[in-house]
C-alpha cells in the first residue's frame, strides 16, 4: 500500500482516500466537526486544515509589509487544506500540529464560539460535545467578542423526535446529509448566509422519516436533541455496554448507555460495525431500550385475568412441573421465541426433546415494515437462533398453536417470551387449557393466557446471542443486575427441568 507521512508517522492508504480517512483508519484523531465516516465529504467547518509540508502545496495569495519599499508587496504561502478534502499522496508530508496549524485551529474554534450561546450547563450534549473538547485542546482563550451575539431561534421543533436550537448550531451540515444519504429524504436545508445560517425544514414538512435520531446521533454539538433522551440524564453519570438490537433481524448494533445508580437505561447509540449497520440504527431500534422498562414481570403468578394470584419462586415452578406432568408428552406444545436468544431457545429446545414432545413453536412479533437501507422485514432479532436451536426439526407459528390446541393435538404448553404476532383475543382457546406455562420477562398476549407465569430476565440483564438474517451470531453482555428472584431464561428452563425429572446438562452429553 502506497504510504504517506503525518506528524512524523508513516500512515498507509487506500488510493483515493483522503489524509482524514487514513489517518482515521489509523485511530488518528485529526480535529473536524463536519467530516464523519459515513456522510460524503462537506468540507465547511475547516477545523481539520492541515499543511502540506512536501508537494502539491497550493499557494495563498497575501500581502507583506516590504520595509525597503515603505509598502504592502503581494507574495504567497503555502495554504492550509482540509484534511477531510485532501487526497493522500505516496510520500506527501503532512503536518496537523505545527504552530500554522494550531494557530488556525484555534481560530476556527474562536470563530465558532463567537455567537455561540455556551449554555452547556442547560445543555443535553454537554460532557459529549466537540466544541468543549476542541475548546479545551485547540483554543483555551477567552471571548473577544464582548457585543451581543446573534440571536436565532430556539428549541424549533423539527419533527416528533427532535428540537432544533439554530444558536447552539455550527452549520457543519451533518444532519442534512444524513437525511440525503441514509434515510434518502431531503427534508432538511439550510437558509441564509454568514452569522445568519440555521438549519430549516423542507416547506410543509416534518422530520418524520424512519431515521431522524441519526440527525441528533451525528451533530456534533447540542444543535439537535432528541425529545426522548433530552434533560433525563447527564452523560458523565452514564456507562455504556456493548449491545444488539432487538428490534429486527438486522442486529444493529448498539452502545448501551445506563446509569449505574439507578440501574436504568437511557439511550441507545449505534455502535460501528462496517459488516452489519456501519454507523447507523433506526429510530424504532433506537427506541427499543424503552420495552425494559414497561410491562415487567416480576413476580410468578398463576391463574387467569382476576382469578391471578401472586406465588413464590419455588412455589411457581412447582406448579409448572405439575401442570406440565400431567400432559401427555405428545400432546405438549414447546413454543421457541424469535426475541429470546440463542442460548435460551436451545435450553428449551433439549428440555422439549427430554420430555419426548416433537411439538415445536416459534413465536415471534409480525405488523412491521422493512426497508432497503437497514430494517429488516422481520421484526425478531433472533428467528435464525431460533430455528437453529430446533436443529431442523418443523417450527409452526403461533396461529398454528391456536389450531392445534382448537383440535386437541396440543393439550398443554410451555412457551418462552411475550411476544407473539396475535393478540389476546386471538390466543383465547389456550385458556381452556389448564396447563399453559409462559417464561416470559414482561406481560403480553401470550403470558396473559398462561395459567402459569414465570418471569426471566430481559435483554440488558444477560448475556447471550442472537443470529441475524445474514446468519452472523453476535453475542452481547449484561449492562444490569438481575431482579430479585429473577434468572436467566435458560437457568429457568433447567431448574424447571429438574422438578420433571430431566437433567439438561446429561441431556446436551
Ligand atoms: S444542527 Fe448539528 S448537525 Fe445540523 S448543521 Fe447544526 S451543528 Fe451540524
Ligand atoms: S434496523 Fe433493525 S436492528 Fe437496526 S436499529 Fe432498526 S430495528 Fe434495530
Ligand atoms: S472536517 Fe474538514 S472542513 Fe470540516
Amino acid at each position: 500500500m502506497p504510504k504517506f507521512t503525518l506528524d512524523g508517522k508513516e500512515i498507509a492508504f487506500e488510493p483515493g482516500e483522503t489524509v482524514m480517512e487514513a489517518a482515521w483508519r489509523e485511530g488518528i484523531e485529526i480535529p473536524h466537526y463536519c467530516w464523519h465516516p459515513g456522510l460524503s465529504v462537506a468540507a465547511n467547518c475547516r477545523m481539520c486544515l492541515v499543511h502540506i509540508e512536501s508537494g502539491r502545496q497550493m499557494a495563498m495569495p497575501q500581502l507583506v509589509f516590504d520595509e525597503a519599499k515603505g509598502e504592502y508587496v503581494p507574495t504567497t504561502k503555502p495554504k492550509l487544506q482540509p484534511a477531510c478534502q485532501l487526497a493522500a499522496a505516496e510520500d506527501m508530508v503532512v503536518s496537523s500540529t505545527n504552530d500554522e496549524v494550531k494557530a488556525a485551529q484555534a481560530s476556527v474554534q474562536e470563530f465558532l464560539l463567537l455567537n455561540h450561546p455556551v449554555d452547556c450547563p442547560i445543555c443535553d450534549q454537554a460532557g459529549e460535545c466537540k466544541l468543549q473538547d476542541y475548546y479545551y485542546e485547540h483554543q483555551g482563550t477567552l471571548k473577544r467578542k464582548l457585543t451581543e451575539p446573534v440571536h436565532k431561534p430556539k428549541g424549533v421543533r423539527f419533527g416528533p423526535t427532535i428540537i432544533y436550537d439554530a444558536e447552539r448550531c455550527i452549520m457543519c451540515t451533518r444532519c442534512i446529509r444524513v437525511c440525503d444519504e441514509v434515510a434518502k429524504d431531503h427534508v432538511l436545508d439550510m437558509r441564509e448566509r454568514g452569522n445568519r445560517n440555521e438549519i430549516i425544514l423542507a416547506p410543509g414538512r416534518e422530520l418524520d422519516h424512519k431515521y431522524t435520531l441519526m440527525t441528533e446521533h451525528v451533530c456534533p454539538v447540542g444543535a439537535l436533541t432528541s425529545q426522548d433522551f433530552r434533560f433525563k440524564a447527564r452523560v458523565w453519570f452514564l456507562k455504556s455496554g456493548q449491545g444488539v438490537c432487538t428490534g429486527c433481524a438486522t442486529g444493529c448494533n448498539t452502545h448501551v448507555d445506563y446509569d449505574p445508580r439507578y440501574g436504568k437505561v437511557y439511550r441507545l447509540r449505534p455502535r460501528d460495525n462496517p459488516d452489519v449497520n456501519q454507523f447507523w440504527m433506526c429510530d424504532d431500534g433506537m427506541m427499543t431500550y424503552a420495552r425494559h422498562d414497561r410491562d415487567r414481570l416480576l413476580m410468578p403468578t398463576s391463574g387467569r385475568a382476576e382469578e391471578r394470584i401472586p406465588l413464590g419462586e419455588d412455589e411457581a415452578l412447582d406448579l409448572a412441573a405439575e401442570k406440565l406432568k400431567a400432559v401427555d408428552g405428545s400432546k405438549l406444545a414447546v413454543v421457541l421465541s424469535a426475541q429470546h436468544t440463542t442460548e435460551d431457545n436451545l435450553a428449551l429446545a433439549k428440555l422439549a426433546a427430554a420430555l419426548g414432545t416433537s411439538q415445536l413453536y416459534l413465536a415471534a412479533l409480525g405488523g412491521w415494515q422493512g426497508d432497503d437501507i437497514l430494517r429488516s422485514d422481520d421484526n425478531n432479532p433472533n428467528r435464525a437462533g431460533g430455528t437453529r436451536a430446533a436443529d431442523g426439526a418443523t417450527l409452526k407459528s403461533t396461529s398454528e398453536l391456536v389450531t392445534d390446541v382448537q383440535s386437541g393435538a396440543v393439550q398443554g404448553v410451555l412457551a418462552l417470551g411475550w411476544a407473539a404476532a396475535e393478540k389476546l383475543e386471538e390466543l383465547a382457546p389456550l385458556v381452556t387449557l389448564d396447563g399453559v406455562v409462559s417464561l416470559t420477562s414482561h406481560v403480553g398476549a401470550l403470558p396473559a393466557v398462561a395459567s402459569v407465569a414465570i418471569p426471566v430476565a430481559d435483554i440488558f440483564e444477560i448475556e447471550g446471542s442472537f443470529v441475524n438474517d445474514k446468519g452472523m451470531t453476535q453475542a452481547f453482555s449484561p449492562v444490569l443486575s438481575l431482579p430479585a428472584g429473577v434468572d436467566p431464561a435458560w437457568k429457568t428452563i433447567h431448574d424447571l427441568a429438574a422438578r420433571l425429572g430431566k437433567d439438561l446438562a446429561e441431556a446436551a452429553q
